[in-house]
């Protein structure tokens, strides 16, 4: 019922693309993902019922491809620093083929929009003959994922059509910070009094997702820039890094730019050498995530003439106006649900590249919506 509210079409519905729709369609995606899990009179977390408990999970291992397993990296921080639970994550290419020692009856995390990746589907099959639980977080649940997972936490993010993954990545974090809280709660990392402060972020969210598309203008500009690069460089620290590899990888896919992220605090042990005047440089900084570490990796940038396009608060962009060439100031939310918010942006900014471009947009050449070979 809740899908046929937010997909009930399957047309553009006046947008020029079905990733523009989809790109509109994150604040409702979050919401009706979150109501899914959150009783909205209690407040109380309610997940599916699951035949291990929470609290006894020695550990976890998450794994996808992708943006989904972008968001698996922003969950790792997650249910490190929160539910300080022991997190191994891999790309499932890579996870498949390890045979990493892994503690039984611990949590097998998959995260796929579609379900079918083959890819994560044989890491599926592989964490389960190491007597895993398998946690799936899934989109299409009626797929084959969905029937070989022991749980499956859906997402309500409506069909997506176009190749490049983007409100299934808000739903996926949505999912997986509730999931986070959960667990916390479940091994008492957590206070009764932070999990309803996260949780009241997490609500809140919605809200502060459709704000972001009346910066329409200033993400504009920035596309402006980039579309005459031939090389992006994004950046960012702690959380917000997967939001820069997400933020890259958009790029790639949808503009056929290249673009590099990296952990800002890793910029001088390579990526330095490439700065100049032609490679702009997209830095992911939120005031309340290691501010003060990324400006100084910003200002080492800007002393080598790179032109810096940033995204950050009210708070932040006081500190960035002169080193800055281009500010988007972003609502103003708490460091745990940042990494949700700041995404929606950085896909917004490769989209609006790509059409300066004239790329095929919903169609990149040589990609596909659901990889189903090896
Ligand atoms: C393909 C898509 C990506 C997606 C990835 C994982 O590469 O083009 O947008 O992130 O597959 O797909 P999944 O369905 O497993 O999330």
């Amino acid at each position: 019922q809740t899908v046929a509210l937010i997909a009930g079409t399957v047309g553009k519905d006046g947008y020029r693309h079905y990733m523009e729709k989809e790109l509109h369609e994150h604040p409702v995606v979050i919401g009706q993902t979150l109501q899914r899990i959150i009783d909205p009179v209690t407040r109380q977390i309610v997940l599916p019922e699951m035949d291990f408990a929470l609290s006894e999970l020695p550990r976890a291992v998450i794994t996808a491809c992708g943006s989904a397993f972008y968001a698996g990296l922003i969950g790792r921080y997650w249910l490190e620093a929160e539910a300080r639970l022991p997190v191994d994550i891999d790309v499932a290419s890579e996870l498949r083929y390890r045979n990493p020692p892994l503690t039984p009856l611990g949590m097998g995390l998959l995260i796929s929009q579609s379900g079918e990746t083959a890819d994560t589907l044989a890491a599926l099959r592989a964490l389960r003959a190491e007597k895993q639980h398998i946690v799936s977080v899934l989109n299409v649940e009626a797929s084959t994922m969905g029937r070989e997972s022991d749980v499956v936490l859906g997402m309500v993010a409506g069909p997506e059509i176009s190749v490049a993954s983007t409100k299934a990545f808000t739903a996926q974090l949505s999912v997986l910070a509730v999931l986070t809280i959960a667990i916390a709660q479940a091994r008492e990392t957590i206070s009764d009094e932070r999990a309803q402060h996260l949780l009241a972020s997490l609500l809140d969210l919605p809200s502060r997702a459709a704000e972001v598309f009346s910066r329409q203008e200033a993400i504009q500009a920035m596309a402006a820039v980039i579309a005459e690069a031939r090389d992006v460089l994004y950046l960012g620290r702690g959380i917000c890094f997967p939001v820069a590899l997400e933020g890259a990888l958009k790029l790639k896919e949808i503009s056929y730019i290249h673009a590099e992220a990296y952990a800002a605090g890793e910029m001088k042990h390579g990526p330095i050498s490439l700065i100049d005047r032609d490679v702009p440089i997209v830095v992911i900084a939120p005031s309340a995530i290691l501010f003060d570490k990324t400006l100084s990796n910003i200002q080492e940038a800007r002393a080598r003439g790179g032109r810096i396009m940033a995204f950050t608060d009210a708070k932040g962009a006081e500190r960035l106006r002169d080193i800055a060439e281009q500010i988007v100031i972003l609502p103003d939310v708490d460091a745990f649900v940042a990494p949700i918010l700041y995404t929606i942006p950085v896909q917004v900014l490769a989209y609006e590249v790509a059409l300066r471009k004239g790329t095929d947009v919903d169609q990149p050449r040589n990609l596909a919506k659901s990889v189903t070979v090896e």
